[in-house]
């Protein structure tokens, strides 16, 4: 269903690697309310992916940017500016790579290279990505700005390895940040906390499906899919959330207010 949320907005949407990822619902969900906006992942990203799919469909172009590399960053900004005809409405971080949950090397023996580009491409990129808006003064008056986050910034998930320290990095920045967009230019910025979800990113975690089984078990509304984080986020780019801003929202059917639940008691008494 379509309610014209997004009509007459523009926006950048990161992270669209295939169907199964967030960014890429959101993409639909977005141009089905009405949104123009332009498409990005890193180079590397671009060639494996099917991106040029959800290109068509959305009519929207493609730029590519390595989230890291402050130098695409300010090409992407400016480019999407030109083709979009004016300034950004709503930005989506949807960014997380850790290489020593990939390589499968344990949080007590970490690679710090490893650890550090984790930390740069999951966390860092989003304050590049904020402080190249903010200095090219690219968005417009109660614009939006979304990251995508897990609950293992505040609690401990031990499978999640260092993408949770990345995470509480990536959180705080949303507030710091946001301080001086919502001061400076009016513009929110927020974090979602959203639930396992089977994308390539999750998929990536040790152990993800007894994971997600957990969650879906203890959440009251079970787990969150991709498509309804993108139902929320375009909430969040609406003009209906003016005043939501510098905050951690639980996207995760109730699961990070939980004790126990029926469920899970009674597996353990099996
Ligand atoms: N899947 C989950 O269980 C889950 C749960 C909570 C939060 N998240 C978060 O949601 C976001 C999106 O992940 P997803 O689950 O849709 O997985 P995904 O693998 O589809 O998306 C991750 C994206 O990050 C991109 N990326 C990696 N390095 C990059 C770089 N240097 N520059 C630009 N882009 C780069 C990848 O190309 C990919 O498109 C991530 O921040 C992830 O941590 C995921």
């Amino acid at each position: 269903m379509s309610y014209n949320l997004l009509k007459g907005k523009r926006g950048i949407i990161f992270g669209a690697l295939d169907e199964n990822s967030i960014a890429w619902k959101t993409a639909e969900r977005a141009h089905e309310e009405g949104a123009k906006f332009v498409l990005t992942n890193a180079p590397v990203a671009l060639r494996m992916g099917t991106i040029n799919t959800l290109a068509e469909k959305t009519n929207s172009q493609v730029i590519p940017a390595d989230a890291t590399k402050v130098e695409d960053l300010e090409n992407l900004i400016e480019k999407a500016q030109e083709l979009l005809g004016g300034k950004i409405d709503f930005v989506l971080h949807s960014i997380g790579m850790s290489i020593n949950v990939r390589k499968g090397k344990h949080y007590t023996d970490q690679n710090y290279d490893w650890t550090h580009k984790g930390l740069d491409v999951s966390a860092m990129s989003f304050h590049k990505l904020m402080q190249t808006l903010y200095k090219k003064d690219a968005m417009n008056e109660w614009g939006s700005i979304v990251a995508l986050t897990y609950m293992a910034a505040q609690r401990v998930f031990p499978d999640y390895n260092d993408m949770a320290d990345n995470k509480a990095y990536l959180e705080s920045v949303a507030r710091s940040f946001g301080y001086f967009f919502g001061k400076d230019k009016k513009v929110r910025v927020n974090t979602i906390s959203q639930s396992p979800t089977p994308t390539s990113a999750g998929q990536g975690v040790k152990g993800f499906t007894g994971f997600m089984n957990y969650a879906e078990k203890m959440a009251p509304l079970g787990n969150a899919t991709a498509l309804e984080c993108a139902d929320y986020t375009l909430t969040l780019f609406s003009d209906l959330t003016k005043k939501v801003t510098l905050q951690n929202l639980f996207h995760d059917g109730g699961f990070s207010n939980m004790g126990v639940s029926q469920d899970i008691m009674e597996a353990m008494e099996e």
